[in-house]
């Protein structure tokens, strides 16, 4: 599956090199974007490390609650099914948004996949390293522990930078595990056993790969099923909304409503036999406004237009809960996973978000602090010593209300360890 994946991803494979080279030149991880190579030289303490999880924003956190809830093997035999003990119940997690350069799934449409290939690598670095900086403070800081395993959360960021991720990683030799959403996606649509046609709802970013139809194509390809109708969505708003980012003033609902009809209108082009029945959640924000998304659906039904093509019951795929599974059986097979009584160096998990770097000279902010959309999407790669965002620890403050609201609401695993 990960040789065809692999395949599949090529054409959209732009080499990390300058990126590998850099962390390469830097094996103490004092720089920028660079990590300490020693880090994994001790493959017992490795096992004790925590793991990675990394989204363009805080919508990530619906695999983080998938993670924390994860209860779908026996803990001690490995084997498949529920023993009422989460399945990384003795892991513990280090979570970061890149939300000063989100949303991610708007760079392809500007022509600047090049520089989001390079976001995505630098996230992985990231967590790597020991390098963050304080919530108060000009200098970094070298305190948080490196990762054993890094969780791609994001769609756009699997779909543009899971396969440099795992070039990385390979140049550099260590042995950390990449795990990415989408071919996690794709194989919940096989389990999902889908009766009717496909329809993608991610960010426009995602949806321009084609990496979602690809992939799903040939997850049911190989599992010898037949593929049904796939249309898919991009929406360059809904992830924005739900983040409760200003730009985007209109409800929840409003937003959804508008890619639930273009989702029906594309289905409905392809003049399929079959009602739409099973809807991917391909945007880490998504499964957050699942409610609005759903809602949306059974209004146009009431549409004449639509009434045939969609489903009276659909069936919403969440590559999250995929994405948990796939990270435990490749813990357990590197075995990296923790064993009974042990314990991670982390008491517990640490969240970090990225935020303009006010006093990098340059760079240029909008009128609530964020940097300006011009100048986010007109940046080029190969600035390595040049850091216009840092990354702090995530506090209250840093966090919209609206989706302080929602996650409480909805993530109450992640809302617990953010220690609310
Ligand atoms: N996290 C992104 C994804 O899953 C959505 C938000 C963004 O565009 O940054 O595709």
């Amino acid at each position: 599956m990960k040789t065809l994946t692999a395949l599949l991803l090529l054409s959209l494979a732009v080499h990390a090199d300058d990126l590998i080279e850099h962390a390469k030149a830097h094996p103490d991880g004092k720089a920028a974007f660079s990590f300490d190579a020693s880090a994994w030289s001790d493959a017992e303490a490795t096992r004790h490390l925590p793991i990675g999880v990394f989204d363009s924003g805080i919508g990530g956190l619906t695999v983080l609650e998938a993670l924390l809830t994860l209860d779908a093997f026996h803990n001690d035999t490995l084997q498949p099914g529920a023993d009422g003990v989460p399945d990384f119940a003795q892991e513990r997690f280090i979570y970061f948004g890149d939300q000063a350069n989100m949303p991610y799934g708007n760079y392809s449409a500007v022509q600047r996949t090049d520089y989001l290939q390079e976001l995505i690598v630098k996230d992985a670095i990231f967590l790597l390293g020991r390098r963050a900086y304080p919530s108060e403070g000009t200098e970094p800081q070298f305190t948080k522990p490196p990762v054993k395993a890094i969780v791609i959360a994001c769609n756009t960021a699997t779909a543009y930078g899971l396969e440099d991720i795992r070039k990385a990683v390979a140049a550099w030799k260590i042995p950390v595990i990449v795990v990415g959403v989408v071919e996690a996606g794709a194989r919940g649509v096989l389990a999902s056993k889908p009766t009717g046609g496909i329809g993608i709802l991610a960010t426009a970013g995602t949806c321009a790969s084609k990496v979602y139809p690809r992939t799903i194509a040939g997850t049911l390809g190989i599992a010898g099923q037949s593929v049904p109708v796939i249309a898919q969505q991009g929406s360059a708003t809904l992830a924005g909304a739900i983040e409760g980012d200003a730009a985007f003033p209109d409800s929840i609902s409003a937003y959804a409503m508008k890619e639930a009809r273009a989702l029906a209108e594309a289905y409905r082009a392809e003049k399929p036999t079959a009602p739409l029945q099973t809807i991917v959640l391909g945007c880490t924000h998504y499964p957050l406004a699942k409610q609005e998304i759903d809602t949306a659906f059974t209004a146009l039904r009431q549409e004449a237009a639509f009434r045939d093509h969609i489903a009276e019951h659909r069936t919403f795929v969440n590559p999250a809960e995929a994405t948990a599974r796939e990270l435990f059986r490749e813990l357990a097979k590197s075995k990296l996973r923790l064993k009974p009584g042990e314990t991670c160096v982390l008491e517990q998990g640490l969240f970090y978000l990225s935020v303009p770097r006010v006093e990098e000279v340059g760079i240029q902010l909008s009128g609530d602090g964020s940097l300006d959309k011009d100048y986010k999407y007109s940046r080029s790669p190969g600035n390595l010593d040049f850091e216009d965002t840092k990354n702090v620890p995530l506090t209250p403050a840093l966090i919209p209300e609206n989706s302080a609201k929602l996650v409480k609401e909805r993530l109450p695993a992640v809302w617990r360890s953010l220690g609310r």
